[in-house]
C-alpha cells in the first residue's frame, strides 16, 4: 500500500504542477486581455474608422488638413478623436479658455513628458511647475533685453551680410533647397545668439551636419509616439530597443554629444562676462544634465520654426508677383538713400509694415507649430459646451484656425496682406484667434527675435533675388515632426536681380 502510494507521488507532483501552470498562464493571459479592454480605444465612429483606417488619406494629403475639414464642419469648431483620447479644437474661445483662464487646468502634464522626455528631459518645453517657471524667468530676463535683442540683430546682419547673400550670389540660375539653407541659416544664428558659439554649417560645401540630421530624425521620431494608437507600443519598443526606438536612441546620443560639446565649449571660453543665454543659465545650474535639456530645447525653439516660417514664406511669395512688388515698393521706399550693399537697420525694419503684414499673413497659413497638445487635469467643460474628461489631450490647432471662414472670412484660403493693415499701419490680432506663437501664460519667449530674424532675411533678400520655387503646382507634404517642414525640401531657382538693390523695382 505505502509502496503504490510512493509511486503515485511523482504522477501527483507533474499534476499539480501542469494545475500550478495551466492555473498561472490563464491568470496572465486574462489579465492581459483585462488591460487591452480596458486601455484599448475602441470606437465604431466615422472619424475614428477613417483615421485607424488611413482612409482620410485617399482625399487629404496632410493629416492636418483632413483635422481642418473635420473642424471647418463641425458647429463648436471642436472634434473628437476618441481613439487618441484627443478633443481638438480650432474654436478662439476655447483656446483663450485653455492657455489663460484655465491655465492650471491645462498643463502639458505628464504624458507629454514621456513622449518628449528622451529627447527634451527636463528642457522648458517639457515641463510644469516650478522648473517651468524658473526657466522661463530666466529666459525671459535674456530675450527681452533690450541689449540682446540688439546683440541678436547684429548677429543676424552679420550673418545675412557675409553668409546668406554671398551664398545666393553664388549661384546664378542654379538651383538651391530653400528649406535646407534656412535651416542651416537659423541653426547657426540661434547657436551665435544662445550660446555665443559659432557652429559654421552654413557653407554650402559642407554637407548637412551629422547632428543637425540627429535633430531632425530625434524631432520625427519623438513625434511620431504622439501619433500611436496605444502607448504601450512605443515603450514596449523602447524596452526592446528595437526598430524606430532604436533609431530614436541613437538620434538622441549625437544631439547629446552636440549639446555636451556646446556646454564645454562655453566653459572653456568662460560664462561669467558673456550675454548670452547659455552662460546665464550656468551661473545657477550646476548639472550638466540640466544644462543639456535646456541647451536641446533652446536649439529646437529657434532653428526649425524660424526656417519653417522662411521656407513657407518664400514658397507663397513665389506664387504672388503682385504682393512681391508692393514688398520690393515699400523696402525701396524706407531704404531710399542707403547704399546698395546695405541690409537695413532695426529702425528701418520698424517702418515696413507691408512687409510685416505678408509676413504674419504667410504664418497664418503655414504656421510653424501647426498644433499643440495639453493635458486636462481635472474634469471640465470649455465654453463651447464641450465636456472634457480628465487626462483628456486637449489640441488646440493653428494651422485649421488659419483656414477657418468663421474667423477670418469667405477669403481665408487666400494670401491677402492687406488684412493686416488699417491705414497702411500693421495691426495684430487676438493670439488667441491666432495662436501662431501660442498665447496666454505660455506666449513664445522668442516671438519678437524671430519676426525680427525673418524680416531681415526677407528684406535682404527680396530686392535683390528673384527665388523662383520649382514646382510649385505640386501638392505640400509635411514631414511628421515638432514643427512643420515640407518633406522633400524646396528647391528654387536663383536668379540675381539686374536692378539696383533699392532701385526702381
Ligand atoms: C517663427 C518662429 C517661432 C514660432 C512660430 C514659435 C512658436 C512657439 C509656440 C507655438 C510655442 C509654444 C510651444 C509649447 O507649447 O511648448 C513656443 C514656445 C516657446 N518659444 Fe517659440 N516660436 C518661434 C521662435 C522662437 C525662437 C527664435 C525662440 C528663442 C530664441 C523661441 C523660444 C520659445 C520658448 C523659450 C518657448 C517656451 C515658452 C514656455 O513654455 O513658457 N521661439 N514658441
Amino acid at each position: 500500500m505505502v509502496a503504490k502510494s510512493i509511486s503515485l507521488l511523482p504522477w501527483l507532483q507533474n499534476y499539480i504542477s501542469f494545475l500550478f501552470f495551466s492555473f498561472t498562464t490563464i491568470f496572465f493571459l486574462l489579465s492581459i486581455l483585462l488591460l487591452l479592454l480596458r486601455f484599448w480605444p475602441w470606437c465604431n465612429c466615422h472619424v475614428c474608422k477613417a483615421f485607424l483606417s488611413s482612409s482620410w488619406t485617399a482625399e487629404f494629403t496632410n493629416l492636418s488638413d483632413w483635422y481642418t475639414h473635420l473642424l471647418r464642419r463641425s458647429p463648436t469648431g471642436t472634434i473628437n478623436i476618441h481613439v487618441l483620447g484627443n478633443t481638438v479644437t480650432a474654436n478662439p474661445d476655447n483656446v483663450e479658455y485653455m492657455l489663460k483662464t484655465r491655465f492650471d487646468n491645462f498643463p502639458k502634464g505628464k504624458p507629454f513628458s514621456s513622449l518628449l522626455g528622451d529627447l527634451l528631459g527636463r528642457g522648458i518645453f517639457n515641463v510644469d511647475g516650478d522648473s517651468w517657471q524658473f526657466q522661463r524667468k530666466m529666459a525671459s530676463l535674456e530675450l527681452g533685453s533690450v541689449s540682446v535683442r540688439s546683440y541678436a540683430f547684429h548677429i543676424v546682419t552679420a550673418e545675412i551680410r557675409r553668409r546668406l547673400i554671398p551664398l545666393f550670389a553664388s549661384l546664378s540660375d542654379g538651383v538651391i533647397d530653400l528649406q535646407d539653407v534656412f535651416r542651416r541659416f537659423a541653426f547657426d544664428s540661434i547657436c551665435k545668439i544662445s550660446f555665443g558659439l559659432y557652429p559654421g554649417c552654413l557653407e554650402a560645401s559642407l554637407p548637412m551636419s551629422e547632428f543637425a540630421a540627429a535633430f531632425d530624425t530625434a524631432s520625427r521620431l519623438s513625434a511620431k509616439r504622439g501619433t500611436a494608437v496605444a502607448p504601450a507600443l512605443w515603450k514596449l519598443k523602447r524596452l526592446l530597443n528595437v526598430g524606430s526606438e532604436r533609431e530614436l536612441k541613437r538620434a538622441i546620443r549625437l544631439v547629446n554629444v552636440l549639446a555636451d560639446e556646446v556646454i564645454r565649449q562655453r566653459r572653456e571660453l568662460g560664462s561669467a562676462s558673456s550675454h548670452d543665454l547659455l552662460s546665464r543659465f550656468m551661473c545657477s545650474v550646476n548639472d550638466d544634465r540640466y544644462l543639456r535639456d535646456i541647451v536641446i530645447s533652446f536649439l529646437l525653439a529657434g532653428r526649425d520654426t524660424v526656417a519653417s516660417g522662411l521656407t513657407t514664406f518664400f514658397l507663397v511669395l513665389s506664387k504672388h508677383p503682385a504682393v512681391t512688388a508692393a514688398i520690393r515698393e515699400e523696402i525701396a521706399n524706407v531704404m531710399r538713400g542707403s547704399g546698395d550693399d546695405d541690409v537695413a537697420s532695426f529702425e528701418q525694419l520698424k517702418k515696413m509694415h507691408y512687409v510685416h503684414a505678408a509676413m504674419y499673413e504667410s504664418l497664418r497659413l503655414y504656421p510653424p507649430v501647426q498644433f499643440d497638445s495639453k493635458f486636462c487635469v481635472e474634469d471640465d467643460v470649455l465654453p463651447d459646451g464641450t465636456f472634457v474628461r480628465k487626462g483628456t489631450r486637449v489640441t488646440y490647432h493653428p494651422y485649421a484656425m488659419g483656414r477657418m471662414e468663421s474667423i477670418w472670412g469667405p477669403d481665408c484660403e487666400e494670401f491677402k496682406p492687406e488684412r493686416w493693415l488699417h491705414d497702411g499701419k500693421f495691426v495684430p490680432a487676438s493670439p488667441f484667434k491666432y495662436p501662431v506663437f501660442q498665447g496666454g501664460l505660455r506666449v513664445c519667449l522668442g516671438k519678437e527675435m524671430a519676426l525680427m530674424e525673418m524680416k531681415a532675411v526677407i528684406v535682404s533678400v527680396v530686392p535683390r533675388f528673384d527665388l523662383r520655387v520649382l514646382d510649385t503646382g505640386r501638392s505640400l507634404k509635411f514631414a511628421p515632426g515638432l514643427s512643420a517642414s515640407i518633406d522633400g525640401g524646396l528647391p528654387a531657382q536663383v536668379r540675381r536681380r539686374r536692378s539696383p538693390a533699392h532701385g526702381p523695382c
